[in-house]
C-alpha cells in the first residue's frame, strides 16, 4: 500500500548542525579525511554541507530533494531517519538493502524511537501513524530495528546509540568497535629519574604507550613503520628500548596493567558473545595477539569470559558483588558509579553494563550509571551539571531492562522539581581529585543538619525547602549561613 496522500518530502527538516546518527560516527572516529560518505535520503544535505565544510567527500541522494545524484558506494554510508518515512514494509528492507549495498566499509542506520511518539496526535496507519502535518511515522523499540535490519541483510548490527546502528563490512572491525566500548583505565606512571631514557623520552613515548595499554611490547609491525624507525635509531632495537622502559619504571606498575588489561579484554570476550562470537582469526592480529599472550589461548579466555556472563544472570550474584563495590552510591536497589570510576567497579558488574550497552549502545551525555540490583536493569543519568553544581538535578534517563529486552528515554527537562543528588564524592573514583571538595560540602551539610530527612531532600523542590528552613545557601561547593 502506499498512500498518496503521505508527504514524504517534509519529513526532511533543516539541520543547523551534524544530525545524531553521523555526529556519533564521527565521535566514534568512522569519519576520517581519507574516507568518502554518501547520504542515503540526504533530505535537504544539511549533513552533506556540514560535512563538506569539515572536509570530508561526501555525496548523497535524496528521492524528493535530490532525485538526479547519483547513488554511489562509499565506505561509510548514512541512512539517516528514512526508514521510518517510508510506509509500505517491503519498500524499508528494500532502502535498506540498496544503503548497505553501497556501503563498503560502515553503514548507519538510524530511526525514530517509540518514546519520540509520546505525545504525538495522529492517524493509526499500517505499522505506524500519519502525523498532523500528512507525514508517515514508524516509530522503532532498539531490539525491534536490531532484529529487523538482521532479518534484512543478513548482518549483525551493532548499537551505537539508542535508534543507532553500525553494520560492518569486515568482522575485525565489527569487534575492534565491542572492544572500543570496554572502559579502560592505566594507573599513572613512575619514572625513575634517568639520563639515558630522558634524552629520548619523546622518542620512547609511542612505545611506552603501546606496552601501556596492551601489557606487552609489540611484535614487529604492529608500530608504524616511522615510529619504530625512530626508536632503533635512537636506542638501537626495539628490544633495547623496551629494557630501557622496564629500568625506570616497577614492575609492580606493569603487574597492575597487566591486571587491568586481562580484566578489559575478559569483558570485551564476554560482551563479543552477543550474536557469534568471532573466530580468533576474525580478530584484527593485535587484538589476538593481546588475548594470546594474556590468556595463554582464546579458548581460556573464552571460558573465564563465559564464567563471567554467567554470573551476570544470576541476580544473587550480582548483589553480592554491587554490595562488596567500595567504589559507588549504595542505596537498598542498586549501585551509582560515576562514569569516570565505572573501571573501578568488580568485572562482573562491568560485564552487566556491557551488556545493557550491547542492546542500547552508548548514552550520549550519561554521567552517572545506576546498577540495579533487584532486577536486570541498568539506567544511564543525564546530569550535565555534575561538575559545577553541588546538588545537580537529573536531565534525562535511558532504562535498558535485560529481562524485558526495552530501551526506554524519559526526560525530565520539563520537571519543576527533578530528582537531585547529594554526596557527590561517593559516584567518584577513589582516586579522583574532585572528592575532597565534595567531602567537605557533604560534612558541611551534615552538620547543618540537611539530610536529616532523607525523605525530603531528593527533588528540587524539598531540597530548597531544606536549605530555606535551615537558613543556609550555596555558593559554589560552599555552604554559607544566611
Ligand atoms: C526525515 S528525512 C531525513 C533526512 C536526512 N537523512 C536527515 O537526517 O536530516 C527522511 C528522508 O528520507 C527520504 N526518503 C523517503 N523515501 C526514501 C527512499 N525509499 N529511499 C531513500 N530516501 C527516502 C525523504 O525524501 C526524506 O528526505
Amino acid at each position: 500500500m502506499i498512500l498518496e496522500s503521505v508527504a514524504r518530502h517534509r519529513t526532511a527538516m533543516t539541520r543547523v548542525a551534524l544530525s545524531r546518527p553521523m555526529a556519533t560516527a564521527a565521535a566514534d572516529g568512522f569519519l576520517q579525511p581519507e574516507r568518502t560518505v554518501f547520504d542515503y535520503g540526504c533530505g535537504r544535505g544539511d549533513d552533506i554541507r556540514h560535512l563538506r565544510t569539515l572536509g570530508y567527500t561526501v555525496d548523497g541522494w535524496d528521492p524528493m530533494h535530490r532525485p538526479e545524484a547519483e547513488r554511489r558506494p562509499a565506505d561509510v554510508v548514512n541512512l539517516g531517519y528514512v526508514l521510518n518515512v517510508i510506509e509500505r514494509p517491503s519498500e524499508r528492507a528494500d532502502t535498506l538493502r540498496a544503503a548497505w549495498d553501497l556501503s563498503r566499509e560502515l553503514l548507519v542506520v538510524s530511526t525514530r524511537m517509540t518514546w519520540d511518539a509520546r505525545g504525538l496526535i495522529g492517524r493509526p496507519i499500517g505499522d505506524g501513524l500519519i502525523t498532523r502535518s500528512g507525514t508517515f511515522q514508524k516509530f522503532y523499540d532498539q531490539p525491534e530495528l536490531a532484529a529487523w535490519i538482521e532479518d534484512t541483510v543478513g548482518v549483525q548490527p551493532h548499537a551505537a546509540a539508542p535508534g543507532i546502528f553500525y553494520l560492518f563490512r569486515d568482522e575485525a572491525a565489527a569487534q575492534r568497535f565491542v572492544a572500543s566500548r570496554v572502559y579502560t583505565y592505566r594507573p599513572r606512571v613512575r619514572i625513575d629519574p634517568q639520563a639515558h631514557y630522558e634524552a629520548n623520552a619523546e622518542t620512547l613515548a609511542p612505545l611506552m604507550s603501546f606496552m601501556r595499554e596492551h601489557a606487552r611490547p609489540p611484535k614487529p609491525g604492529e608500530l608504524p613503520e616511522t615510529t619504530a624507525a625512530a626508536i632503533q635509531e635512537a636506542l638501537g632495537s626495539l628490544g633495547k628500548a623496551q629494557r630501557l622502559i622496564r629500568q625506570v619504571t616497577d614492575d609492580d606498575y606493569w603487574a597492575e596493567v597487566t591486571v587491568q588489561r586481562r580484566a578489559e579484554l575478559l569483558i570485551y570476550v564476554a560482551l563479543s558473545r552477543f550474536g557469534r562470537r568471532p573466530k580468533l582469526s576474525q580478530l584484527d592480529r593485535t587484538l589476538a595477539t593481546d588475548l594470546r599472550l594474556l590468556f595463554g589461548t582464546y579458548q581460556e579466555a573464552c571460558l573465564h569470559a563465559d564464567r563471567l556472563l554467567l554470573a551476570c544472570g544470576d541476580q544473587a550474584l550480582l548483589y553480592v558483588n554491587a554490595r562488596s563495590s567500595t567504589i559507588g552510591k549504595q542505596t537498598p536497589s542498586a549501585l551509582y558509579v560515576h562514569r569516570s570510576a565505572m573501571t573501578e567497579i568488580p568485572p562482573v558488574l562491568q560485564v552487566y553494563e556491557g551488556c545493557a550497552r550491547v542492546l542500547a549502545g552508548t548514552v550520549d551525555h550519561a554521567n552517572i550509571i545506576k546498577l540495579s540490583v533487584s532486577e536486570p536493569q541498568i539506567s544511564y543519568l543525564s546530569y550535565p551539571t555534575f561538575d559545577r553544581d553541588p546538588h545537580p538535578t537529573l536531565r534525562s534517563s535511558v532504562t535498558v531492562n535485560l529481562r524485558k529486552l526495552s530501551v526506554d528515554w524519559r526526560d525530565y527537562s520539563r520537571s519543576e522539581s527533578p530528582p537531585l543528588l547529594h554526596r557527590k564524592e561517593e559516584f567518584l573514583g577513589a582516586h579522583d581529585p574532585k572528592r575532597p571538595l565534595y567531602e567537605r560540602l557533604t560534612r558541611a551539610e551534615m552538620r547543618a543538619g540537611l539530610y536529616e530527612h532523607p525523605e525530603r531532600i531528593g527533588t528540587l523542590r524539598g531540597w530548597r525547602d531544606t536549605l530555606d528552613a535551615a537558613g543556609v545557601t550555596l555558593r559554589g561547593h560552599r555552604l554559607l549561613r544566611g
